[in-house]
């Protein structure tokens, strides 16, 4: 191969990874829970911040009185820290303030799974957790 040629693909393949970096784990969530939003609700469009907001303060009466909303342990702004009522902190679950968040989609749907059932006493909808996500990416 002539030496331009293998600079000239080696700066083309540079400029390719920020590209690709920027296709964050929580954008590859996004698109996993639209799929199954999009699967579950055929009247579905998009996700949405602002119903995100008014989910994390919503206190809902189908889980534990203790906590009946998501700001109960996460805080009704995202960019503070929270406290769950064993006192124990909680780092901010706003994706600018703490940006290691969301990176595990394990981790991520183990505590969907966990927070929902104790603050709505029931599974999210792919739709609500998407709709959390996206206020939380934006904050
Ligand atoms: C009883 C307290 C409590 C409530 C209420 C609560 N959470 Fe959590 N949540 C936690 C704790 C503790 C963690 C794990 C520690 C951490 O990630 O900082 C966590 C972690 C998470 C994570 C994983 C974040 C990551 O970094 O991957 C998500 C997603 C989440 N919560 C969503 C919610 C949603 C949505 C609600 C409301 C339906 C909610 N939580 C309500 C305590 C709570």
């Amino acid at each position: 191969m002539k030496p331009k040629l293998i600079l000239a693909l080696a700066l083309s393949s540079l400029a390719v990874l920020p590209l690709a970096a920027q296709a964050g784990p929580i954008d590859a969530q996004l698109a996993t829970y639209k799929a199954a939003a999009a699967a579950a609700d055929a009247q579905f469009t998009a996700f949405s911040a602002e119903r995100g907001k008014a989910f994390h303060n919503r206190a809902f009466g189908g889980g534990k009185p203790d906590t009946p909303a998501c700001a109960s342990c996460h805080n009704e702004n995202p960019r503070a820290a929270g406290r769950a009522p064993t006192g124990k902190v909680i780092e901010p679950v706003a994706l600018s303030a703490t940006p290691t968040r969301y990176a595990d989609p394990a981790k991520v749907e183990k505590w969907f799974t966990r927070n929902c059932k104790e603050v709505l006493g029931r599974a999210c909808s792919p739709q609500e957790k998407g709709d959390w996500l996206t206020y939380m990416a934006g904050q």
